[in-house]
């Protein structure tokens, strides 16, 4: 997976250890300064981990990169024939496949389709965050963070919130399962498999239920579209879904929880947001930034390069470890300090990677933002005193869609 001449720097330890779940960042700190590409062995595997700002954006911006399914070149899913896509979604293709069918989602799920979800996302927040509030404490991933993104999403979709049981647990096994192959058990995979089959099953009877009686929800929009133009199939009408649901559920609980958390941990940047609210949008690119909830994300070489002095051959991986150039002095003054004015400069400070750059850039940023910020600032808003229940913070296995298992806090008093 990586060229001979590199080979011999190879870091040995295990950059995605289980152990150093809780807090990797001095673990990415070793293989920043060991190299911008970190060579980095993983029981057989050995691959290639960008490590630096420079060196992430320019392989997430650079045309040379991609999936590489078509060919059978994606080195992180070897079990994969070559042109079939894993998910079957967009975020596995490259162009022109991937131009055509993300072309059409954005069409179906604007910008402006998310901010017409303000109110009900503050409607959703008020509710629990009241409950938080009576109960004097809450754990902030299944209290506040979960069943937020749940009900956005299902409100988008049109997906019934009763299914929300059945779903959550197979985008759970599909999101555990984006992790590269070489850090997933061989369970780990059957289930993958078992919850991509069932979730596709589910979707498939929404959108024939939508196709008969549409709403004003996304599945319909599309099976829409797909009657109008017949541009779309039913297939890729359901993969587009289980994309959307699997790529925007536990991404933004994670976001909402490692930004209390952050907080949390650093109270005089919470006690500066409760006196200036008007810092939220930038405290959350702050958070985005600080502690992402994509650590990482792959790509393979598609043709032969060259980036920062460094070669790659066709099919060659690497790991984007976004996280790690986040905390790259060379990019950010003062990396591993969580500062909630740090997007509020003007000039704004170099922008994150957390929605990634480039062709597969998030579409569901705005969405993500509208929940963290309305989530937070009505937390830090409603609640009194808010602190920690315990500084033992558990976190699930996940090594790229990192976040805590639970979070608990007590609330003392109202504010
Ligand atoms: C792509 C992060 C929320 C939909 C991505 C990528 C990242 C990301 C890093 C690029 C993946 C890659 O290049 O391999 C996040 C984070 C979120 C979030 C951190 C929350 C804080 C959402 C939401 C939705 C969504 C709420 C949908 C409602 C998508 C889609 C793509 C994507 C469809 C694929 C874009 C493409 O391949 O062209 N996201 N996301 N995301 N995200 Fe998000």
């Amino acid at each position: 997976m990586v060229n001979d001449a590199v080979v011999e720097n190879v870091v040995e330890f295990d950059a995605f250890d289980l152990e150093h779940r809780a807090n990797p960042y001095p673990r990415y700190r070793v293989l920043r300064e060991t190299a911008p590409f970190c060579p980095v062995r993983l029981g057989a595997a050995r691959v290639t981990v960008a490590t630096t700002y420079a060196g992430c954006a320019a392989v997430l911006q650079g045309s040379e990169w991609g999936r590489g399914y078509a060919d059978g070149l994606n080195p992180f899913r070897p079990g994969v024939a070559p042109g079939e896509v894993p998910g079957g979604s967009f975020l596995g293709m490259d162009p022109p496949d991937h131009t055509r069918l993300r072309a059409l989602v954005s069409r179906a799920f604007t910008p402006r389709a998310s901010l017409a979800e303000t109110p009900f996302v503050r409607l959703v927040v008020d509710r629990l965050v009241a409950a938080a509030v009576d109960d004097g404490g809450l754990d902030v991933v299944a209290g506040l963070a979960r069943p937020l993104s749940v009900a956005v999403m299902c409100r988008l979709l049109g997906v019934p919130v009763a299914d929300a049981p059945s779903f959550l647990g197979w985008i759970q096994g599909i999101a555990r399962g984006t992790d590269p192959d070489y850090l997933l058990s061989p369970a780990d995979i059957v289930v993958r498999t078992a919850c991509a089959r069932d979730l596709g099953r589910y979707l498939f009877e929404l959108v024939t239920v939508r196709r008969v009686a549409p709403r004003d929800d996304l599945v319909s929009r599309l099976v829409a579209i797909q009657r109008d133009q017949d541009v779309l199939t039913e297939v890729e009408i359901v993969e587009l879904c289980a994309l959307l649901l699997a790529a925007g559920l536990d991404t933004t609980a994670n976001l909402v929880t490692n930004g209390v958390l952050a907080l949390l941990r650093h109270p005089d940047q919470l006690e500066l947001l409760r006196e200036r609210p008007e810092l939220m949008p930038a405290a959350v690119d702050e958070m985005l930034r600080y502690d992402p909830p994509s650590q990482f994300v792959t790509r393979v070489a598609l043709a032969d390069t060259t980036v920062g002095g460094q070669s790659f051959r066709r099919g060659d991986g690497v790991v984007v470890l976004s996280a790690a150039g986040h905390r790259d002095p060379a990019a950010f003054p003062d990396p591993d300090r969580f500062d909630v004015t740090r997007y509020a400069a003007s000039p704004p400070a170099r922008r994150h990677l957390g929605f990634a750059l480039g062709l597969h850039y998030c579409l569901g940023a705005p969405l993500a933002r509208i929940q963290a910020e309305a989530a937070i600032g009505t937390l830090l808003s409603r609640a009194g005193e808010l602190r920690l229940a315990t500084e033992d913070v558990e976190y699930r296995p996940n090594a790229a869609l990192r976040g805590p298992a639970s979070l608990l806090v007590n609330i003392k008093g109202d504010s």
